[in-house]
């Protein structure tokens, strides 16, 4: 039986390069530690390349929270206008499922995003929240890139962060990964079981890379241009996993067509 590698703090998770400056390039990955100045334009639209990048959100350690009892894992996805209307909407179903300060560091991330990661006309977005409630150690890691979203105009990225647990894996893009996971993947889903677990194989002695406690990922998508990521394995603790996807209200309308959603209006945004 093969037994993989255990990701620690210590070891994969806290593996990447030291390079904190203000904007550092790891050569020939195209990841870019930042830390905090408007980074839209590092992102041009005529992205042809993976990448990505991490952000300090937050200065001090995040506080502490636990989640409150209840059943299995919970998730909300909204889309619809960046307002008012998202943030009361994450709020309350962080409310619903967390105990602590969870309004500090969900504002933190929002604020940020909003501020450094969104153009004037991205007035929309879709936010995801995640609670892994119960531990589940069997859970195979799953390695895999986020769709699209919208073509031909402009590509899509999305900013994560996890405000409980450790945080998402990322495979730095180099050629070589990128090169590994379309060889598998190129007749099958990297859904398919047996598929799943030739990635996992395949990347079993490279070192993923992972955002800090504080910080954000910002990671592109799609086929040429997805960063290839996972959850943490194995998962043995509760976990908070924010993630956003900004886009122009069409973008987002679009997206909820696709998906038979309702895209929520922010009333107090409308003239
Ligand atoms: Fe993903």
């Amino acid at each position: 039986m093969m037994v993989l590698d255990t990701p620690k703090e210590s070891q994969g998770l806290d593996s990447r390069p030291e390079l904190l400056s203000e904007t550092d390039t790891v050569p020939d990955t195209g990841i870019v530690l930042e830390s905090s100045s408007n980074v839209i334009d590092e992102f041009p639209i005529e992205i042809r390349s993976p990448q990505l990048s991490f952000h300090r959100f937050f200065n001090e350690p995040l506080p502490k929270l636990t989640l409150l009892p209840g059943d299995g894992h919970m998730a909300l996805t909204y889309i619809g206008h960046y307002g008012p209307h998202l943030i009361s909407t994450g709020l309350d179903f962080l409310a619903e499922q967390v105990s602590g300060d969870f309004k500090s560091g969900f504002m933190a991330f929002l604020n940020h995003v909003k501020e450094h990661h969104m153009s004037p006309e991205q007035t929309s977005c879709k936010l995801a929240i995640r609670i892994y409630r119960v531990p589940d150690p069997t859970k195979p890691l799953r390695w895999h890139q986020d769709g699209f979203f919208w073509l031909p105009n402009g590509y899509a990225y999305q900013l994560g962060t996890v405000l409980l647990g450790p945080p998402t894996l990322f495979q730095q893009p180099t050629q070589e990964t990128q090169r590994i996971y379309h060889e598998v993947t190129k007749d099958e889903l990297d859904s398919v079981p047996h598929v799943r677990q030739a990635l996992t194989d395949q990347f079993r002695d490279f070192k993923p890379v992972s955002a800090k406690p504080g910080e954000l990922s910002r990671w592109t998508n799609g086929h040429d241009t997805g960063v290839v990521h996972s959850e943490p394995f194995p998962i043995v603790e509760p976990r908070i996993f924010v993630s956003l996807l900004p886009g122009t209200e069409a973008q987002l309308r679009n997206l909820c067509e696709l998906w038979d959603m309702s895209f929520k209006v922010d009333e107090t945004l409308e003239e």
